[in-house]
């Protein structure tokens, strides 16, 4: 057995496989070497992107020198070996294995949801089992029904695959194993919470055991045509497929091996804007509504190329353009850049999946980007990351990743920022000016005022002590913010003077691509007209407007997604009616396909002079992505001046939270049917006290003009006077609340 020196970690390797030299670097397995050199060895337990599982056996290799066989998946390459993949024996014991996994398997497989692409299915053909030579005592075993997904235990190869996804990836922890022989199985232990995350279990299922049930016994696999894209919902533009036949939408698959999708990316597909036909009177009064019309309101659900048509509409008209929250983003941007020097941020999801500290500052991150809380679940399974979650409201859904919670007042972020930069840089050489503003912090005041106590903060410093790779996440809650450019600026300092891997994770929809593309207004004045935003005059992709558009699935286009990628998106859906391009064409633009854009996308702005054909959408054999192309990074200017901390308004009393639930991010995913939900007004029980609402009772708010009605719902989990209100089912307003999400209101009752 090879012994495995760390500090051999990276050293380059030779080795021979199948009499094939192979150069590698010292650390990967024999398996990870074997793909990179395009060699196969079969599997049937192994994922790439969980850590190896050692449940199947079938990726036994010889080793010269070694007797016996060994686990390829489990094994480090080493340095001179010479390595068979394939021969009588090996053969031998892997058809044996197969006549094990096929005991009492029924292998009727014409009647199995997953015939077609199962691997059992494969491997027995693969390896010439022609009968069943071995049974055992058979029980019977319902077929479970979980929600979302449904469990076979009777088709159950006991792979592990599922149990490791919902561990190591999206971090549900609801899939245990339960040993005992042949009657061994998967345990939903969380089986009333229904989580859309489990389709990601049944998405790496090889067999039929666990599928998704609505889409059970709906088609065959080979009937449906395949359609790469990337999803539009939360910003990730997380990698998937749209699987159609007849024009419909069956399911989302995803490249499983390398990439994750949520419950909105997988749930989440059936929003297009159907039926819809050329209504040329409605196309007139929109190309004249939009060239006499002073402030465009948009909805950041848009593509790169669209966002690239509406900033030329407003260079040829003169409109305001008006996207809120992508528009709090690039303010949010630029302040943060002009310490940095550099118009992104440096960090990346990857990172901060390898981190061994991370903190979390001013986002419900679960809810706002799902991708980032699975590789932060990721850094904490693998690394045991210590995680401290910054926030008002503790996420008991994250408990089980935060090794800290610290809660602060609402709007008192900006001394959040300060003691957090404070205790970071504490002990690290910075300029003057740096220095200054360090020193000049009340300490005590800030720790009084926001509620951060100082022996929590030294809690934080003491844990991340002797740890190395450190990521801090922010979002959404700061953007907003009354200070957000003193906060970016206070937060670049982090980025600027030490290692930290930094992402500000971008609002929902494509507000990353908006806000580095669009010269963006803040007030609207004058004749509006939205898109997928209500105005005078409504372009609408979710129907009830004055001019139908095409919703994102029914276009073609790019995404800027939170990892700094440009990502092609395809059309999934036919569309039969106007598109934002014909408008731009009636007003003098002149561009045959929406997509003509794509290679005009702004290069000062890190995109790429490049066609939207010859964008790739793959990953190689090892997962290296290319997809799209990553901005390039780009220097920018820098101002040295940082403000005092100004006094904090802290909020007293009642306040309420804008916030979206689990897998919601906008109109769009609340039209699908699979993840519909009744949106409430939802606090504690002290919330219930301070505000004299019953459960059950309706009431009435205003936030930023715009009028929710809601029923009140007491959740006992929930502690302190801080209320959840949603917006995704608030249809073309959606876009309009876009303020700081913390606000102070006054609730009317309307009667219960
Ligand atoms: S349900 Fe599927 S993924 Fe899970 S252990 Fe069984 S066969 Fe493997
Ligand atoms: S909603 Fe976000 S995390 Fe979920 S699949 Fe889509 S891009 Fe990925
Ligand atoms: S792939 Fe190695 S044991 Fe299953």
């Amino acid at each position: 057995m090879a012994i495995h020196n760390s500090l051999n970690f990276g050293k380059e390797i030779t080795l021979t496989i199948d009499g094939k030299e192979c150069k590698s670097t010292f650390g990967k397995t024999i398996i990870d070497v074997a793909r990179e050199n395009d060699i196969y060895i079969p599997t049937m337990c192994y994922l790439t992107k969980v850590k190896p599982i050692g449940a199947c056996r079938m990726c036994v290799v010889n080793v010269e020198g070694v007797e016996g066989a060994i686990l390829s998946c489990q094994e480090k390459a080493t340095d001179g070996a010479v390595i068979t993949t394939d021969n009588k024996e090996l053969y031998t014991e892997r058809q044996n294995i197969m006549k094990l996994y096929n005991v009492n398997h029924p292998l009727e497989c014409g009647v199995c949801d997953k015939s077609g692409e199962c691997d059992l299915q494969n491997k027995t053909m693969e390896f010439g089992l022609e009968e069943q030579p071995f049974t055992t005592r058979d029980q019977h075993r319902p077929v479970e029904n979980w929600g979302h997904v449904s469990y076979d235990p009777a088709l159950c190869i006991m792979c592990e695959k599922c149990v490791r996804v919902s561990t190591e990836i999206t971090g549900d922890e609801a899939l245990k194993l339960h040993f005992g022989g042949y009657s061994s199985t998967i345990v939903n232990t969380k089986i009333e919470k229904n989580y859309a995350s489990l389709g990601e279990a049944a998405a790496v299922c090889p067999v039929g055991a666990l599928v998704d049930t609505n889409f059970k016994y709906s088609t065959n696999a080979w009937e449906l045509e395949k359609i790469p894209s990337a999803c539009p919902h939360c910003g990730g533009g997380c990698q998937m497929t749209y699987e159609v036949k007849n024009d419909t939408i069956y399911r989302m698959t995803n490249n499983f091996e390398f990439t994750s999708l949520c419950g909105a990316g997988r749930y989440g597909f059936d929003y297009a804007n159907k039926n819809v036909s050329k209504d040329a009177k409605a196309f007139e009064k929109a190309v004249s509504a939009v060239k006499n019309a002073e402030s465009i309101l948009f909805a950041p659900q848009i593509t790169n190329e669209e966002a690239l048509i509406l900033q030329k509409v407003k260079e040829l008209t003169g409109a305001k353009l008006i996207c809120a929250e992508a528009k709090a983003y690039q303010k949010f941007m630029r302040a943060y850049s002009s310490v940095t020097g550099k118009a992104l941020y440096s960090g990346s999801l990857k990172a901060i999946s390898e981190s061994t500290a991370i903190i979390v500052l001013g986002t419900k991150i679960y809810d706002d980007a799902p991708t980032v809380k699975y590789h932060i679940n990721m850094a904490s399974k693998w690394h045991r990351a210590r995680v401290a979650y910054m926030h008002p409201l503790e996420d008991l859904e994250m408990k089980n990743i935060v090794t800290q919670f610290i809660k602060y007042e609402p709007q008192s972020e900006e001394g959040v920022a300060a003691l957090l930069v404070e205790m970071l840089l504490r002990d690290m050489e910075v300029p003057e000016n740096v220095k200054a503003f360090l020193d000049d912090l009340d300490i005590g005041n800030l720790s009084a005022e926001s509620n951060v106590g100082e022996e929590e903060l030294e809690l934080l410093r003491k844990s991340m002590l002797k740890k190395h790779g450190f990521s801090l996440i922010v979002g959404a809650d700061l953007y907003a913010h009354p200070r957000a450019e003193q906060i970016a600026k206070i937060l670049a300092l982090v980025e600027k003077y030490t290692d930290f891997n930094v992402v500000c994770v971008p609002p929902a929809g494509n507000a990353m691509g908006v806000s580095l593309i669009c010269d963006l207004d803040d007030e609207v004045t004058g004749k509006t007209v939205g898109y997928n935003a209500e105005a005078d005059f409504t372009l609408s992709a979710l129907g009830g407007g004055d001019l139908d558009m095409p919703a994102l699935n029914q276009q073609e286009g790019t995404l800027t997604t939170n990892d700094k990628r440009v990502v092609p998106m395809n059309v999934a859906q036919p569309y039969g009616g106007y598109i934002l391009n014909d408008i731009a064409n009636a007003l003098g633009l002149d561009a045959e396909y929406t997509i003509a854009y794509t290679k005009t996308l702004p290069s000062e702005k890190g995109f790429e002079d490049v066609e939207f054909d010859s964008l790739p959408d793959y990953f190689d054999t090892v997962g290296n992505e290319y997809r799209g192309y990553l901005l390039n990074e780009r220097e920018t200017s820098v101002d040295k001046t940082l403000e005092e901390v100004a006094e904090l308004d802290g909020f007293d009393g009642a306040v309420v939270y804008t916030c979206n639930p689990k897998e919601q991010f906008s109109a769009f995913t609340n039209l699908c049917e699979p993840l519909k939900e009744e949106a409430f007004l939802v606090g504690s029980s002290q919330f219930s006290q301070a505000t004299k609402l019953s459960d059950g009772e309706s009431v009435s708010f205003i936030i930023d003009g715009v009028t929710f009605k809601r029923v009140f719902k007491i959740d006992t989990s929930m502690k302190g006077t801080i209320a959840l209100n949603p917006t995704y089912d608030m249809g073309l307003s959606t876009p309009l609340v876009s303020s700081y999400r913390f606000s102070r209101i006054e609730i009317q009752k309307v009667g219960s």
